[in-house]
Protein backbone atom coordinates (compact mmCIF):
# COMPACT_ATOMS: atom_id res chain seq x y z
CA UNK A 1 0.00 0.00 0.00
CA UNK A 2 2.98 2.39 0.40
CA UNK A 3 2.87 3.53 -3.32
CA UNK A 4 -1.02 4.15 -3.14
CA UNK A 5 -0.15 7.36 -0.45
CA UNK A 6 3.14 8.80 -2.05
CA UNK A 7 2.52 11.77 -3.91
CA UNK A 8 3.76 11.16 -7.42
CA UNK A 9 7.01 12.70 -8.75
CA UNK A 10 5.55 16.38 -10.23
CA UNK A 11 5.53 16.65 -14.34
CA UNK A 12 9.15 18.15 -15.39
CA UNK A 13 8.23 22.59 -15.96
CA UNK A 14 9.70 24.33 -18.73
CA UNK A 15 12.24 26.96 -17.68
CA UNK A 16 10.12 28.89 -14.91
CA UNK A 17 8.59 31.73 -16.33
CA UNK A 18 10.79 34.73 -14.36
CA UNK A 19 7.54 36.95 -13.08
CA UNK A 20 5.80 32.73 -11.26
CA UNK A 21 6.06 32.91 -8.11
CA UNK A 22 9.10 31.68 -6.66
CA UNK A 23 8.76 29.76 -3.42
CA UNK A 24 11.81 32.48 -1.82
CA UNK A 25 12.50 35.59 -3.09
CA UNK A 26 15.45 37.99 -1.84
CA UNK A 27 17.84 40.84 -2.38
CA UNK A 28 21.41 40.29 -2.32
CA UNK A 29 23.00 42.67 0.54
CA UNK A 30 26.81 44.60 1.08
CA UNK A 31 26.35 42.17 4.48
CA UNK A 32 25.88 38.81 2.19
CA UNK A 33 29.51 39.32 0.71
CA UNK A 34 33.31 38.64 1.31
CA UNK A 35 36.11 41.34 1.83
CA UNK A 36 36.80 41.39 -2.51
CA UNK A 37 32.76 42.36 -2.47
CA UNK A 38 31.45 38.77 -4.03
CA UNK A 39 28.31 37.56 -2.47
CA UNK A 40 29.29 34.09 -0.50
CA UNK A 41 28.40 31.00 -2.69
CA UNK A 42 27.35 29.92 1.43
CA UNK A 43 24.82 32.73 1.51
CA UNK A 44 23.18 31.48 -2.10
CA UNK A 45 23.20 28.07 -0.56
CA UNK A 46 21.74 28.56 2.42
CA UNK A 47 18.54 30.72 0.54
CA UNK A 48 18.33 27.46 -1.74
CA UNK A 49 18.55 25.18 1.66
CA UNK A 50 15.63 27.50 3.43
CA UNK A 51 13.34 27.18 -0.02
CA UNK A 52 13.78 23.74 -0.32
CA UNK A 53 13.02 22.83 3.40
CA UNK A 54 9.78 25.37 2.96
CA UNK A 55 8.58 23.24 0.00
CA UNK A 56 9.53 19.72 1.96
CA UNK A 57 7.71 20.19 4.86
CA UNK A 58 5.05 21.94 3.10
CA UNK A 59 4.39 18.18 1.15
CA UNK A 60 4.85 16.12 3.96
CA UNK A 61 2.96 17.84 6.65
CA UNK A 62 5.60 18.68 9.06
CA UNK A 63 9.27 19.35 10.25
CA UNK A 64 11.81 18.21 8.03
CA UNK A 65 15.94 18.23 8.00
CA UNK A 66 18.40 18.16 5.58
CA UNK A 67 20.33 15.41 4.48
CA UNK A 68 22.05 15.62 1.44
CA UNK A 69 22.91 17.96 -1.08
CA UNK A 70 24.45 16.85 -4.40
CA UNK A 71 24.91 18.44 -7.97
CA UNK A 72 25.37 21.53 -6.51
CA UNK A 73 26.54 24.05 -9.39
CA UNK A 74 27.14 27.74 -9.45
CA UNK A 75 26.60 28.90 -13.03
CA UNK A 76 27.29 32.58 -12.92
CA UNK A 77 28.26 35.29 -9.39
CA UNK A 78 25.49 36.55 -7.50
CA UNK A 79 26.61 40.35 -7.38
CA UNK A 80 25.28 42.73 -4.52
CA UNK A 81 21.92 44.11 -5.32
CA UNK A 82 20.85 40.85 -7.31
CA UNK A 83 17.15 40.02 -6.58
CA UNK A 84 17.38 36.06 -5.25
CA UNK A 85 14.78 33.71 -6.79
CA UNK A 86 14.46 30.04 -5.70
CA UNK A 87 12.15 27.99 -8.04
CA UNK A 88 11.81 24.40 -6.46
CA UNK A 89 10.23 20.98 -7.48
CA UNK A 90 9.20 17.83 -5.90
CA UNK A 91 11.55 15.19 -7.59
CA UNK A 92 11.06 11.78 -5.64
CA UNK A 93 9.34 10.84 -2.34
CA UNK A 94 10.74 7.98 -0.68
CA UNK A 95 10.33 6.39 2.12
CA UNK A 96 10.76 9.08 4.76
CA UNK A 97 12.53 11.44 2.24
CA UNK A 98 11.84 14.16 -0.12
CA UNK A 99 14.15 15.40 -2.81
CA UNK A 100 13.98 18.26 -4.12
CA UNK A 101 15.47 20.03 -7.14
CA UNK A 102 16.22 23.84 -6.83
CA UNK A 103 16.67 26.50 -9.66
CA UNK A 104 18.05 29.89 -8.83
CA UNK A 105 17.63 32.81 -10.93
CA UNK A 106 18.71 36.51 -10.49
CA UNK A 107 17.31 39.58 -12.03
CA UNK A 108 20.23 42.14 -12.00
CA UNK A 109 20.13 45.22 -10.06
CA UNK A 110 18.03 47.71 -11.25
CA UNK A 111 17.27 46.04 -14.73
CA UNK A 112 15.47 42.48 -15.87
CA UNK A 113 17.67 40.64 -16.98
CA UNK A 114 17.35 36.99 -15.54
CA UNK A 115 20.64 34.67 -15.44
CA UNK A 116 20.26 31.27 -14.09
CA UNK A 117 23.01 31.23 -11.26
CA UNK A 118 22.67 28.05 -9.44
CA UNK A 119 20.79 24.40 -9.41
CA UNK A 120 21.27 21.91 -7.05
CA UNK A 121 19.77 18.63 -5.55
CA UNK A 122 18.58 18.73 -2.15
CA UNK A 123 17.22 16.12 0.18
CA UNK A 124 15.14 16.88 3.14
CA UNK A 125 14.25 13.72 5.73
CA UNK A 126 10.36 14.37 7.53
CA UNK A 127 10.95 13.80 11.41
CA UNK A 128 8.89 13.57 14.48
CA UNK A 129 9.17 16.20 17.16
CA UNK A 130 12.30 13.39 18.46
CA UNK A 131 13.80 13.98 15.70
CA UNK A 132 12.90 10.03 14.32
CA UNK A 133 12.22 9.65 10.55
CA UNK A 134 8.27 10.12 9.80
CA UNK A 135 7.11 7.44 7.31
CA UNK A 136 5.68 9.54 3.91
CA UNK A 137 2.98 6.30 4.14
CA UNK A 138 1.80 8.87 7.35
CA UNK A 139 1.92 12.28 5.61
CA UNK A 140 -1.54 11.84 4.77
CA UNK A 141 -1.48 11.94 1.05
CA UNK A 142 -4.35 9.90 -0.42
CA UNK A 143 -5.06 8.69 -4.43
CA UNK A 144 -7.92 9.84 -5.86
CA UNK A 145 -8.43 7.63 -8.48
CA UNK A 146 -11.64 9.34 -9.90
CA UNK A 147 -9.83 12.13 -10.64
CA UNK A 148 -6.44 10.78 -10.92
CA UNK A 149 -5.04 13.21 -9.05
CA UNK A 150 -3.32 13.31 -5.33
CA UNK A 151 -5.18 14.96 -2.21
CA UNK A 152 -4.10 15.68 1.60
CA UNK A 153 -6.56 13.97 3.80
CA UNK A 154 -6.45 16.23 6.92
CA UNK A 155 -7.60 14.50 9.71
CA UNK A 156 -10.55 15.15 11.16
C1 LIG B 1 17.80 12.89 9.36
C2 LIG B 1 18.22 11.75 10.29
C3 LIG B 1 17.29 11.68 11.49
C4 LIG B 1 18.08 10.47 9.47
O1 LIG B 1 18.54 9.41 10.23
P1 LIG B 1 19.37 8.24 9.49
O2 LIG B 1 19.42 7.07 10.39
O3 LIG B 1 20.65 8.82 9.00
O4 LIG B 1 18.40 7.90 8.30
P2 LIG B 1 18.55 6.86 7.12
O5 LIG B 1 19.94 6.40 6.89
O6 LIG B 1 17.50 5.83 7.42
O7 LIG B 1 18.11 7.71 5.86
C5 LIG B 1 16.88 8.38 5.84
C6 LIG B 1 16.58 8.75 4.40
O8 LIG B 1 17.57 9.66 3.92
C7 LIG B 1 18.16 9.17 2.71
N1 LIG B 1 19.55 9.57 2.69
C8 LIG B 1 20.51 9.18 3.56
N2 LIG B 1 21.68 9.79 3.22
C9 LIG B 1 21.43 10.56 2.14
C10 LIG B 1 22.23 11.43 1.34
N3 LIG B 1 23.53 11.64 1.59
N4 LIG B 1 21.66 12.06 0.30
C11 LIG B 1 20.34 11.87 0.03
N5 LIG B 1 19.52 11.06 0.75
C12 LIG B 1 20.08 10.41 1.79
C13 LIG B 1 17.98 7.65 2.79
O9 LIG B 1 18.01 7.09 1.49
C14 LIG B 1 16.61 7.56 3.44
O10 LIG B 1 15.62 7.83 2.47
P3 LIG B 1 14.21 7.01 2.45
O11 LIG B 1 13.77 6.80 3.88
O12 LIG B 1 13.25 7.89 1.71
O13 LIG B 1 14.46 5.71 1.75
C15 LIG B 1 19.71 11.92 10.78
O14 LIG B 1 20.60 11.60 9.71
C16 LIG B 1 19.99 13.34 11.23
O15 LIG B 1 19.45 13.81 12.22
N6 LIG B 1 20.87 14.05 10.49
C17 LIG B 1 21.17 15.46 10.77
C18 LIG B 1 20.19 16.37 10.01
C19 LIG B 1 20.53 17.80 10.21
O16 LIG B 1 20.80 18.25 11.31
N7 LIG B 1 20.54 18.56 9.11
C20 LIG B 1 20.97 19.93 9.12
C21 LIG B 1 22.42 19.94 8.89
S1 LIG B 1 23.16 21.49 9.27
Amino acid sequence: MPDKVHKPVEPASPMPEFDKAPVLRVRAMPADTNPAGDVFGGWVLSQMDASGAMTAARRSQGRVVTIGIEAMKFHKPVLVGDELNCYCRVVKVGRTSITVDIDTWVRRYLTDEPHHVTEGIFTYVAIDQTRRPRLSSTWGWTRDDEHEDWALTLPG
